[in-house]
């Protein structure tokens, strides 16, 4: 019997209300012209496992998850793409047959917002990671792939840090710094620590900067986030996550549906908060 339903999908979370998931996947879907229908689902912090595997044995076809169920996810997954393996956790899930395929399509989101949207070439910059968590884990990868002539990870536990460092040496000319002890300046300036979310920054000095430096706040938000506001005063162009958020989205979407959606338009936040 042919069934004219059209493909499900849905991001997990806890909280969820504030998802801009389902407004992003819903504008794609018209732009690309895809059946899907795509949803907020709140599951209980104790119950991911079993309200993921509910939503697939109504016959879904794939998933988002954010945060707290990142890491759990990743545990589920029967198969992983190599760049899910090296941040150590998901944000994309599909479901073929028994199987549960985990992505992770944030530090591609980042590295397409800054290259493509900013128009800030990676290549060959001294770039500095602010934070050494899952954030920054997963920014790793895509940014060393990029050939930045250095990447210097800074973070509050320097033990953190190092860890990264040793698990990703191979892949990239990385060091580590503190804080307040860093030397040079640096071309390109990620934050990936979750200080935004206190208002908070991490306490690094304004001479980080190079002149026209990028300052790039993974978190977005409707005001500048502390980060911001300390680089415009020194030098930096400053950006929130907004991009990043609707690229890794259509990435999400293009492995999903095999189309990639023009994200442009998107990028103006107040037009697709306002659709
Ligand atoms: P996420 O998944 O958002 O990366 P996480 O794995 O808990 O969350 O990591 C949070 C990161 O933000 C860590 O690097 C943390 O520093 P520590 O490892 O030293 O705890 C960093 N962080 C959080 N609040 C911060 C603040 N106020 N100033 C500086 N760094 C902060």
């Amino acid at each position: 019997m042919p069934n004219n339903e059209p493909d499900q999908y849905a991001v997990f979370g806890n909280p969820i209300a504030h998802s801009k998931s389902p407004l992003l996947h819903a504008a794609f879907a018209k732009q690309c012209g895809q059946a899907m229908s795509y949803r907020a689902i709140l599951a209980d912090t104790d119950k991911f496992a079993e309200t993921l595997h509910a939503f697939i044995a109504g016959g879904a076809r794939g998933a988002n998850v954010t945060l707290p169920f990142k890491l759990e996810a990743y545990q589920l997954c029967t198969g992983l793409t190599p760049r899910a393996r090296a941040a150590g956790a998901v944000n994309t899930l599909t479901f073929e047959a028994d199987q549960i395929l985990g992505d992770n399509t944030d530090g591609c989101g980042l590295v397409r917002d800054i290259s493509l949207n900013a128009g800030v070439s990676l290549s060959g910059t001294r770039i500095l990671l602010l934070g050494a968590g899952g954030a920054a884990r997963g920014a790793l990868m895509p940014i060393l792939e990029c050939h930045p002539s250095e990447l210097v990870i800074a973070n509050r536990s320097m033990g953190k840090a190092q860890e990264l460092k040793i698990e990703f040496q191979n892949h990239g000319p990385i060091n580590i710094g503190e804080f307040s002890r860093l030397e040079g300046q640096f071309d390109i300036v990620i934050n990936a620590t979750s200080a935004s979310i206190s208002d908070q920054r991490p306490p690094v000095a304004g001479t980080i900067y190079k002149t026209g430096a990028l300052a790039y706040d993974m978190m977005y938000a409707s005001q500048p986030t502390q980060f911001m506001l300390h680089a415009s005063q020194h030098q930096a162009q400053s950006r929130d996550g907004w991009g990043m958020l609707v690229e890794q989205a259509a990435e999400a979407f293009q492995v999903w549906r095999g189309v990639r959606p023009n994200t442009k338009e998107f990028l103006i936040r107040e037009k697709l908060l306002s659709l």
